[in-house]
C-alpha cells in the first residue's frame, strides 16, 4: 500500500487532482481540510474550537489533524482490503507535521507538490467563493492562507527533496493530471 502526500498552496488544485487520481488508481482520498470541516459540522466541542482558527486561515493543532487522518486510515485498512493506497491531501503543512506522520503512522512513498503562483491561487479561490460555502474563501483569509503557505512549504520541499515531484499546476486540469499520472505510474 502506497502513501502519497499531496501538497501545494490554497486553491492550487489538490482536491481537483485527487478526484481524478482516485478514479484512475483506486486510492483513498483523505483531505485534512475536509476531515476538519466534517468535525466542525458535527457540532462536537472539538469542532467548535477548530472553526475560528480555520475561518482565520490559520493552522489547527497538528495533534488534532494527525489523529483525524490516522483514524480514517485505520478504519479504511480494517474495512476495505482493496485499497491500493492513501492520498493525503493538505498534510503536511510544515516540516514537523511530516516528521510526526512518518514517526506515528507510516513512511511516505511520494510527495506531489502542485506549484502555482499566488496570483493564480487567489483568482481560483475567489472564483470558487461565488459557489462555495467555505468560511475561509474570502479575500482577507485567502491572503493569510497564501502568506502562511509561502512561509512554511519550502522547508518541506527541501527536507523531502528525494521524494518530491514538483508539478507546474498553472495549466489545464487534464494536462496537469497527465503529469500526475506519470509520477504515480513510476511508483
Ligand atoms: P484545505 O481544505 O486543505 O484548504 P487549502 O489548502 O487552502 O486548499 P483548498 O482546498 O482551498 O484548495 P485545493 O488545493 O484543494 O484546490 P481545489 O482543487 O479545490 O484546508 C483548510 C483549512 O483547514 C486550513 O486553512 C487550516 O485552517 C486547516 N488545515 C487543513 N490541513 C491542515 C494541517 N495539515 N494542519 C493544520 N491545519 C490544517 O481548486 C480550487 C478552485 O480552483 C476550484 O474552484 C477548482 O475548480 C479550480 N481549479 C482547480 N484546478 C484548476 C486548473 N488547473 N485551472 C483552473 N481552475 C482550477
Ligand atoms: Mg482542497
Amino acid at each position: 500500500m502506497k502513501t502519497i502526500w499531496v501538497i501545494g498552496g490554497p486553491g492550487c488544485g489538490k482536491g481537483t487532482q485527487c478526484d481524478k487520481i482516485i478514479a484512475k488508481y483506486g486510492f483513498l482520498h483523505i483531505s485534512s481540510g475536509d476531515l476538519l470541516r466534517e468535525e466542525v459540522a458535527s457540532g462536537s466541542p472539538r469542532g467548535t474550537s477548530l472553526q475560528e482558527t480555520m475561518s482565520k486561515g490559520l493552522f489547527v493543532p497538528t495533534d488534532i489533524v494527525l489523529q483525524l487522518i490516522k483514524e480514517r486510515m485505520d478504519k479504511a485498512k480494517k474495512e476495505d482490503s482493496s485499497i491500493k493506497g492513501f492520498l493525503i491531501d493538505g498534510y503536511p503543512r510544515e516540516l514537523d507535521q511530516g516528521i510526526l506522520f512518518e514517526k506515528n503512522v507510516c513512511p511516505v512513498d511520494l510527495i506531489i507538490f502542485f506549484d502555482v503562483a499566488s496570483e493564480t491561487m487567489t483568482k481560483r479561490l475567489l472564483g470558487r467563493s461565488a459557489v462555495s460555502k467555505r468560511a475561509d474563501d474570502n479575500e482577507e483569509t485567502i491572503k493569510k492562507r497564501i502568506e502562511i503557505f509561502n512561509i512554511k512549504n519550502g522547508e518541506i520541499v527541501e527536507h523531502y527533496k528525494d521524494k518530491v515531484v514538483r508539478i507546474n499546476a498553472e495549466g489545464k486540469i487534464d494536462d496537469i493530471f497527465g503529469e500526475v499520472s506519470k509520477a504515480l505510474d513510476n511508483i
